[in-house]
């Protein structure tokens, strides 16, 4: 991506729907003999490969505009190869889901964005809890049961993927389930109020204990996908890397509360006006002594790199602590490369914002630090190259367009 900085952004955009809660629905399809249709999914690399794994269990998938099709009628429970599983992250669940329908499943293990180890042990002991077996065998993950029958499961971290995956092996299980110290991000929700809405029997009991009475099968239903929470929050940074005026329609704002929070402290104003969100960064100039990432409803690890970009602009010192993932602060070398003054200690960040940026060659490693770069870019003087763009539109279904109906002044090189 070729990216010409120094514009203020201005104007009005639509987030799109959410990937994040997007992937679990399209996975708990296959929970259903019948049909799944969602409306505002998101037109991305990680929901293509996710449809693509469903296809090869014999799912008929097809699109409408951003409205995906899903039929599970004929699934059957074949083996998903280290092709299609490492293909992504989120292909884990699908142990849960095919579990829940067909009381096996073998799945290679899962790939995802490198931001530290990612292990999976929690989502492999929910389903123990639950009644199953699960052996290694060449490199798969086999799960196996007689039937899955409701237990009481604890987890030892807040995580979302196996908050997902315990949901997705219990809405058919026999009996209640009690998954305790859950996940509460938005992503977790949407999952429950979508299978809610097709029959499944899930209730919060607190914020973090979620209560599943089994039933004896779901329904075909038809769903809005929510809008990216994480994309919002990116095109908020880009309006305040470049101090522009950013408005976003489709934003839940509750959702996004703990990042409006720092952008006020930054500086940024922003009101709601006919359901949009209206931003204005023309007085960030504040740098934020001490950030850190937490789970729901604290500030999003997601957007932690983009936070890390505009905070590179401020004057003064700021602070980021990373508490979610162990390697995340990949976006720093792009830019410092870029001009920024940036000190990594572990999961400590140290930003002496305010010296101005400049265009570099910079590669993108993973989603959320690509889109940082992207952002820096926006605010840099001079030519900006962002390398390995694939990883960024994993997440982002027009970050280019959007971008450039804003005012900035960007391509994607499509040359390669
Ligand atoms: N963890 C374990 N064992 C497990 C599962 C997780 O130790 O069995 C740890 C992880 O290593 C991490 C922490 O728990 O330290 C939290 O990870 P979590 O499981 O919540 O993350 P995830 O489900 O793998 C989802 C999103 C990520 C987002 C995180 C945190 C999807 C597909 N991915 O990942 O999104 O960063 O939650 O909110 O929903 C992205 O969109 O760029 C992205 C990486």
């Amino acid at each position: 991506m070729r990216i010409w900085g120094g514009r203020p952004l201005e104007g009005s955009l639509r987030v799109q729907g959410s990937k994040n809660a997007a992937l679990p629905m399209i996975a708990a399809s296959v929970l259903h003999n019948g049909k799944t249709v969602l409306h505002n999914c998101p037109r991305i690399a990680d929901v293509d490969y996710m449809t693509d794994i469903l296809k090869m269990l014999g799912t008929k998938a097809w699109w409408e505009g951003n409205t995906l099709f899903l039929d599970c009628s004929q699934v059957f429970c074949g083996r998903i190869h280290k092709a299609y599983a490492q293909k992504m992250r989120s292909s884990i669940v699908l142990l849960g889901a095919l579990v829940g329908r067909f009381k096996k499943a073998a799945i290679a293990h899962p790939g995802g964005c490198v931001i530290g180890p990612r292990p999976i042990d929690m989502h492999l002991e929910v389903l123990r809890a639950l009644g199953t077996e699960i052996s290694e065998e060449d490199g798969m993950i086999c799960a196996k049961c007689r039937e899955l029958k409701g237990a009481s499961y604890r987890y030892r971290i807040r995580s979302v993927g196996a908050t997902q995956q315990g949901i997705l092996a219990a809405v058919l299980a026999k009996g209640t389930t009690r998954l305790l110290h859950c996940s509460s991000e938005p992503e977790v929700q949407w999952l429950i109020r979508f299978l809610n809405k097709r029959g499944a029997d899930i209730v919060w009991e607190n914020e973090e204990d979620i209560c599943i009475h089994g039933v004896n099968c779901l329904e075909d239903v038809e769903f809005e996908i929510p809008p990216d929470r994480i994309v919002a929050g990116t095109y908020l940074c880009a309006g305040a890397i470049t101090r522009g005026r950013v408005t976003l329609e489709n934003v839940i704002l509750e959702e996004i509360e703990a990042f409006l929070d720092v952008y006020q402290k930054m500086g940024g104003q922003y009101e709601v006006n006919s359901g949009k969100l209206v931003t204005d960064s023309r007085r960030v100039e504040l740098a934020i002594p001490y950030l850190e990432t937490e789970v729901y409803p604290g500030f999003p690890t997601d957007l932690q790199s983009p936070m890390m970009a505009v905070l590179a602009t401020v004057p003064g010192r700021s602070h980021i602590r990373e508490t979610i993932f162990e390697d995340r602060f990949k976006a720093a070398q792009g830019l410092q490369k870029m001009g920024a003054s940036i000190y990594i200690e572990g999961r400590d960040a140290w930003i002496e914002g305010g010296s101005p940026l400049h265009g570099a060659r910079v590669q993108a490693c993973e989603l959320r630090g690509g889109a940082a770069l992207v952002l820096a870019g926006l605010a840099a003087q001079g030519e900006t190259i962002v390398e390995n763009c694939e990883y960024i539109e994993r997440g982002y279904e027009h970050i280019c367009k959007d971008l450039f109906a804003l005012g900035g002044i960007l391509e994607r090189d499509t040359g390669r």
